[in-house]
């Protein structure tokens, strides 16, 4: 029978031959893999567990808080702070950043994180995960602010996700292609399933919440007319739709078997460039989707390339597929 790789042989032979992974990020990524199977063994207990239905309190965001969003992040930083690999961490569900306390070592790198992604879809069984990004902290100044995370997505040195689903599967990259880890329960360690994953050019699959049909602009109501037409129509092709609400899940279904994801701008707020996060949602998902060789823009530039001015800042997501993304793209800027 192969020899099953552990996470930790997998991270120790990309640091061996690369250099990729210095042994303060790999101990970073191990700490965040271990939270993330703790918060996969809350959300398993289910209504077994006190970690179903709402809170009393509000994010940042103004949404309600559900429970496994307030456990999900203490998780995630009571795991981290103690180790010396961290400086700081951002969440968002909380408002600063949060500063290692002084009794622990301070260390090279920033953590962010979407410690519960898909809440609405918790109540209800359906997958849900944990989105996280890490940042080198900026070595010209003591101390760490928040300033220090607003970095460009195309910094980053690690991206990844963890999707609780019929299986617990962690889904990493530090830059050298996209790795998929799934929790072994019996060991209680992840193993190596899949390795540099790839989106295939073309789809006929998208995925965007239809609901919100009239609020769109110009050039996506073009796109997914023009997907709807199906064969008889300007594509030539049928279209398939999904939309699970839980971004993992919809960019995992994406990085398994190709398609596009939009959460475009619309007229609701028309304010906020889009619903999506750009620091611990487009940002990571944007880097392992580029990774695995699709695109990702936010209609009119890479998301990698937004220069950030604030921590919780929206974005208007595009990402998968590169022949579709590139499609919707050139429609904006025909526009
Ligand atoms: P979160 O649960 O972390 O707030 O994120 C939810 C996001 C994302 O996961 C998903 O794609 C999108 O919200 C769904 O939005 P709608 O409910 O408007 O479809
Ligand atoms: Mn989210
Ligand atoms: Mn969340
Ligand atoms: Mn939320």
């Amino acid at each position: 029978m192969s020899q099953k790789v552990s996470l930790t042989r997998y991270l120790v032979e990309q640091q061996r031959v690369d250099g990729l992974i210095p042994a303060q990020l790999r101990l970073l990524l191990e700490v965040v893999a271990r939270a993330c199977k703790r918060i996969s063994f809350a959300v398993n207990k289910g209504e077994l567990g006190d970690v179903m239905g709402a809170a009393e309190t509000q994010n940042v965001q103004g949404e309600v808080q559900k429970k496994l969003d307030i456990i999900a992040n203490e998780v995630l930083i009571e795991a981290n702070e103690w180790g010396g690999h961290l400086a700081a961490m951002a969440s968002e569900e909380m408002e600063g950043i949060y500063v290692v306390p002084n009794r622990y070592p301070q260390g090279e790198y920033l953590l962010m994180f979407d410690p519960l992604d898909g809440s609405s879809n918790i109540d209800v069984n359906v997958s849900i995960g944990t989105i996280f990004s890490v940042l080198k902290k900026p070595d010209d100044h003591p101390g760490v602010q928040e300033a220090d995370f607003l970095q460009a997505g195309a910094r980053q040195v690690a991206a990844g996700y963890c999707i609780y689903g019929p299986q617990t599967t962690l889904v990493l990259t530090v830059g050298d292609g996209v790795a998929q880890f799934t929790l072994d329960r019996e060991q209680g360690s992840f193993v190596l399933t899949q390795e540099n994953l790839r989106i295939p050019e073309d789809t006929k699959e998208f995925a965007i919440n239809m609901s919100n049909m009239r609020h769109w602009d110009t050039p996506v109501k073009r796109y997914i007319d023009e997907c709807l037409a199906g064969k008889e129509g300007p594509r030539g092709k049928d279209f398939n739709m999904r939309w699970i609400a839980s971004m993992v899940a919809d960019v995992h279904r994406i990085l398994t078997r190709g398609g596009i994801f939009m959460y475009p701008w619309d007229k609701r707020e028309p304010e906020k460039p889009g619903k999506l996060r750009l620091m611990y949602e487009a940002n990571p998902m944007a880097w392992l989707v580029e990774q695995a060789g699709g695109a990702a823009t936010n209609g009119k530039e890479r998301i990698l390339d937004i220069a950030p001015t604030k921590l919780h800042q929206r974005v208007s997501v595009i990402l998968g597929s590169k022949n579709e993304v590139e499609r919707l793209t050139s429609y904006h800027t025909e526009k």
